[in-house]
């Protein structure tokens, strides 16, 4: 069985100071697990001093919240996959629900982003989720299998690289979150589409996202359908991830 992810989303916090604040505390109490794997999205100010912080740590990778897709350039505010990787990075979230809907983050973009991870060495996280006009619609299933299409054409080494993140829009950051029977359903058809794209099954990881706290994540990590979570506001106190990190499978 693949360990566990607990991925943190920092989203616009935590700059150098706080980051490394938030690692002291976190990393003098964490206690690592062979069946879990902690990663933390930063700001991309902070990447290198998360990254010296986890060196001389097992189980730890930090990643960078987005990416361009080209190399370099005039892209004004942009970060590039070999300046994120040069400052310790290993992975990047691509098409998180706040790049898709405040940045207008197109699918195209999304696409370009995971091949330019995975040419310069980074793990692409991609994000995947249906808002709630779409769910009440019910085409729930028909925008997550759209956001996946982005990785037709990908060789199966290259999507044994790519885990997913399915994140509800209406969940995220609301203090509502899907039942674990809910995320399991939609879990299943992104491994299915997953797998009908040529991915090996063994290597497919779908992570849940969305108002994750530490009183629901044991739940949700009890689904054998839930591989992991990605936590936006629940990252960033370092006692609640110490809880959410240290938790069990209900
Ligand atoms: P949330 O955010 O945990 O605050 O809902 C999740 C995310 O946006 O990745």
């Amino acid at each position: 069985m693949n360990p566990l992810i607990f991925a943190g989303n920092w989203k616009m916090h935590l700059g150098p100071v706080e980051a490394a604040a938030f690692l002291d505390r976190f990393l003098d109490s964490y206690v690592p697990r062979d069946d879990r794997e902690v990663w933390f999205y930063t700001p991309a100010v902070s990447l290198s001093t998360v990254a010296a912080r986890i060196a001389e740590r097992v189980g730890l990778r930090v990643g960078a919240q987005h990416v361009h897709w080209e190399a370099k350039g005039a892209f004004t505010g942009e970060t590039s996959v070999s300046m994120a990787a040069e400052a310790g990075a290993t992975s990047t979230l691509i098409g998180h629900s706040e790049r898709r809907h405040v940045f207008g983050e197109t699918d195209e973009a999304t696409g370009a982003k995971v091949r330019a991870a995975l040419a310069g060495g980074l793990l692409p996280m991609l994000c995947v989720g249906e808002t709630l006009a779409q769910r009440d619609a019910g085409q729930t299933l028909d925008v997550v299998r759209r956001q996946l299409a982005v990785l037709e054409g990908l060789a199966p080494a290259q999507l044994a690289q790519v885990p997913i993140a399915y994140e509800p829009v209406w969940a995220i950051g609301t203090g509502k979150n899907a039942t674990p029977a809910d995320a399991a359903a939609v879990h299943t058809v992104v491994r299915e589409t997953m797998a009908g794209m040529g991915a090996p099954r063994v290597s497919v990881r779908v992570l849940y996202g969305g108002s994750v706290k530490p009183a629901n994540v044991g739940a949700l990590v009890a689904e054998s359908e839930i591989d992991g979570v990605l936590v936006g506001g629940a990252s960033i106190d370092a006692d609640s991830w110490l809880a959410i990190t240290g938790s069990d499978r209900d």
